[in-house]
């Protein structure tokens, strides 16, 4: 028969007792009394399930548990005394750390139940690999804290009809949030039409945004319908809106707050049913300080306001994007490439991507066709491979990230969430960085 290990943190003795009472068959749990203990035992094999019992003599500083919590893969259960329940400083730890909770006296079926289904959560990733595209939403990859702020952003944003504005460097993703707004907004069976204000010229842009009358000018032969006339009901993405001649921001503006057009040429004034999404990988505000935008327009166009932050300031999602990739592309790479070498992942994440996402896909995509290593290189992707003065890659790295670690948590006043957020990766992950390096908090 599998026996299945857990760890069961128990300072009383109490639950250990209990626990041996009901011989629960198929199970072996290692006991510890102390945090110290815990910390031990987890660091030499953590188990994918764990206990921990509260009872009125427990007296863990809140904030200890929860660093020793978070730091390890593993589900917790908690076995509670009645009458903890109403604790004040329990409920939120529970909460936030807990995959289910357990009251004293132990009911045998139940708690099997939950040890059960803690394990098979525990272990399910450990089984199947996921696609790198697992990891992300709304069809766009990423696990740092950035990109998960940008998800949450994206939720708020889908479920209101106001104008948005998505900044950011150029090759960050800006369309893709875009596209994601429309499909998973109200307006996903109405068009997505895409306007690039700085590749038409400026003597085009107007009727091309309002469309013509059949005779409105020499040429026009027939009636067109516009940009903004063919994204009704839909979306108008309108990209690079720092581009958009000042002339024509007047023209936005008054569609804008008036929600009608009147075609070059016509004289009808046409209602329209239009989301305004606009891109601009320039700073706006700064075009509105110079002149280049007029400040009404910025402001009913930045109601909501999206950043998608530059690669290299989430880090954490450079290799799992690299992957994507590789993934995506696997029917085009040379026959004897088999991924990518460490030291390739090591010179991407050092890298500082000033083209973004779109430059690490083209990057990646040139190495799997031409690389002749089974492992890709630095040098395949034209990345310098990361130096160490003499010491080891394992080494260089370890330095470089011990002294971002320890700076940012000295600026955070040791605050772990906010400087795994700085840095942009995930809490745990900072806190097994930590733990490695053997930082002290
Ligand atoms: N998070 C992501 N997950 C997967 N693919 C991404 C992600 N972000 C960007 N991409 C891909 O990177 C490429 C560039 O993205 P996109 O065109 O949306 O960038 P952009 O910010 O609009 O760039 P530009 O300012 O140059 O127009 C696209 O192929 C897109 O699919
Ligand atoms: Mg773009």
């Amino acid at each position: 028969m599998l026996v299945r290990k857990g760890l069961l943190l128990d300072c009383s003795g109490a639950v250990c007792d209990a626990l041996e009472h009901l011989q629960l068959a198929g199970w072996d749990f290692q006991v510890v009394a102390t945090l110290e203990a815990a910390r031990k035992a987890l660091t030499l094999a953590a188990p994918p399930v764990g206990l921990v019992a509260f009872d009125h003599e427990t007296s863990w500083p809140g904030r200890e548990i929860e660093t020793l919590l978070a730091r390890f893969d593993v589900e917790w259960i908690a076995i509670l005394q009645r009458g903890l329940f109403d604790s004040a400083g329990l409920a939120p730890l529970l909460r936030r750390n807990f995959y289910d909770f357990h009251s004293l006296p132990l009911d045998r079926e139940r708690l099997l139940v939950t040890l059960g289904h803690a394990y098979g959560k525990a272990t399910l990733g450990a089984r199947t690999e996921p696609h790198p595209a697992a990891e992300g939403r709304f069809g766009m990859t990423g696990r740092s804290a950035r990109m998960q702020q940008l998800f949450r952003q994206i939720e708020k944003v889908i479920t209101v009809d106001a104008p948005v504005l998505i900044g950011g460097e150029s090759g960050t993703g800006k369309e893709l949030v875009a596209h994601a707004i429309h499909q998973h907004s109200a307006r996903a069976k109405g068009p997505f039409i895409a306007m690039n204000c700085g590749a038409i010229p400026a003597n085009l842009i107007h009727s091309e945004l309002f469309g013509y009358e059949r005779g409105a000018f020499t040429g026009a032969h027939q009636r067109k319908i516009g940009n903004i006339e063919a994204a009704n009901n839909g979306v108008l993405f309108l990209d690079e809106i720092g581009d958009l001649p000042l002339d024509l921001q007047a023209s936005m503006l008054r569609f804008l707050q008036e929600k009608t057009i009147v075609r070059v040429g016509g004289t009808e004034r046409l209602r329209m049913n239009v989301r305004v999404i606009a891109a601009t990988h320039v700073d706006l505000k700064r075009a509105v300080a110079e002149g280049r935008f007029r400040e009404d327009l910025y402001y009913r166009l930045n109601v909501l306001h999206l950043p998608v932050p530059a690669l290299r300031d989430r880090r954490d999602d450079i290799v799992l994007l690299a992957q994507l990739v590789y993934a995506n592309n696997e029917e085009q790479r040379s026959p004897q490439v088999r991924g990518f070498s460490a030291e390739a992942s090591l010179a991407m994440e050092a890298h500082d991507w000033p083209g973004n996402v779109r430059e690490l896909i083209n990057r990646v995509q040139q190495a799997m066709i031409m690389s002749e290593n089974r492992f890709i290189s630095a040098a395949d992707l034209g990345l310098a491979a990361v130096e160490g003065n003499g010491a080891t890659l394992d080494e260089a790295r370890a330095l470089v990230e011990r002294e971002m670690i320890e700076s940012s948590l000295k600026k955070c006043q040791n605050n772990v969430s906010e400087t795994a957020r700085q840095l942009g990766i995930s809490r745990v992950t900072l806190y097994r960085m930590i733990d490695r390096l053997k930082i002290v908090l």
